[in-house]
């Protein structure tokens, strides 16, 4: 059982997909056009934003998002490090310092009640993840930022609610991936920035394409950002089945977690938690327990698929060396590299599936005495 397959979806999206594609094999139009055009409005109105830009990859839209916040050198960004690299990565390729703040050990995300130790005069911008689909405590962080703009990277949880409304709506700009596994993916790369911000939307569209308005006159340097027609076409296509497989998600988490209760492991394996307000999208369903990488061959050899997202948190990556921070300096993240484990949550996973995954989980921990 892999931890995450494409293929059982794909008989469901095959007829919707090939059309969408015949769409732009008929125009020879491949690089933004009425496609990308039209995936904007229809994804705006999805997540409930003003402003939807297609851009090349979630890292693009992180990338384009600090630039159009004009973050630079001798800049410092707040993020955590508990995530994909991506996130500290795009402020450290504009030359910007980022500070990392550790995790609430709850839910994975940025901790605000450490924010504000955190906030110095140099802070242009506070960058908080929505890991494995779940939304991080925006009011909190958002009270904390006080007039700092906040970047929400939301490359895992598109259609993750927090009070009612889809992240990516609540801070200056939201940034999303379309990488193939997201739980909204692509047939390659692809990403996306939504903003609620006129000013900034027509930053955002101008810096997907060098700075450049109107053609070939550069007021700001920008890059090659372009999402393409194809993709655009794949996502349009996918689009309207994606409440229901995020449903489906949150069913076998669930699932899950009768099935965790019943086997009586919820001692040991520390399940999500469910947080009021706090929507949750599973892009991940990732458990904490002890031993994980004894677990994790046991349930490889069993033919189980899992994976450990992140094992080294980012503070401690080879390439912030320079940063300066050591071993201990962001405790509660550098334990959940230590525990996290992620399981099949895919939305076609079926319940014997699940059953298998919990008795294998049984079994390990009944041979550990
Ligand atoms: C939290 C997070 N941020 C950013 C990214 C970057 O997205 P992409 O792979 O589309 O560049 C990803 C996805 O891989 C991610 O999980």
């Amino acid at each position: 059982m892999p931890l995450f397959t494409l293929a059982r979806q794909w008989p469901t999206v095959e007829k919707d997909v090939r059309q969408a594609l015949e769409r732009v094999f008929a125009s020879q139009q491949f690089i933004l056009g009425p496609e990308v055009a039209e995936f904007e409005k229809e994804i705006a109105t999805f997540l409930g934003v003003k402003f939807a830009i297609g851009v090349s990859s979630g890292t693009d839209a992180l990338l384009a998002a600090l630039m159009a916040l004009g973050v630079g050198s001798g800049d410092e960004v707040i993020t955590t490090p508990f995530t994909f690299f991506a996130t500290a990565g795009t402020v450290a390729r504009l030359g910007a310092r980022p500070v990392f703040v550790d995790i609430s050990p709850v839910d994975f995300n940025l901790d605000p009640e450490k924010l504000p130790d955190a906030i110095t005069p140099r802070t242009k911008a506070i960058l908080p993840v929505h890991l494995y689909g779940q939304a991080a405590d925006m009011d909190a962080i958002g009270s904390a930022a006080g007039a700092i703009p906040i970047v929400e990277d939301c490359a895992q949880a598109i259609g993750t609610t927090y009070k009612g409304r889809k992240v990516g709506g609540l801070g200056a700009v939201g940034c999303f991936s379309f990488f193939p596994t997201k739980n909204l993916g692509a047939f390659g790369d692809g990403g996306l920035v939504t903003t609620n911000d006129p000013k900034l939307a027509e930053l955002l569209v101008d810096l997907r394409v060098h700075g450049m308005r109107p053609r070939y006159v550069h007021h700001t340097v920008g890059g090659n950002f372009r999402l393409d027609a194809m993709q655009a076409a794949v996502l349009r296509a996918k689009l309207p089945y994606l409440e229901r497989w995020n449903q489906a998600r949150r069913e076998n988490a669930q699932r899950y977690r009768k099935l965790f209760t019943e086997a009586g492991l919820t001692e040991t394996v520390k399940l999500p938690e469910e947080l009021p307000d706090r929507g949750h999208t599973y892009h991940q369903y990732v458990v904490r327990v002890p031993k994980r990488d004894q677990l994790r061959a046991f349930l490889a050899e069993r033919g189980i698929g899992t994976e450990v997202y992140y094992p080294i948190p980012l503070h401690l990556q080879k390439c912030f060396a320079g940063l300066g921070y050591g071993p201990g300096a962001f405790p509660e993240a550098e334990k959940a590299a230590a525990e996290v484990l992620a399981l099949p949550i895919f939305p076609e996973l079926t319940a014997p599936e699940q059953e298998r995954v919990v008795a294998a989980i049984a079994e390990f921990f009944a041979t550990q005495g």
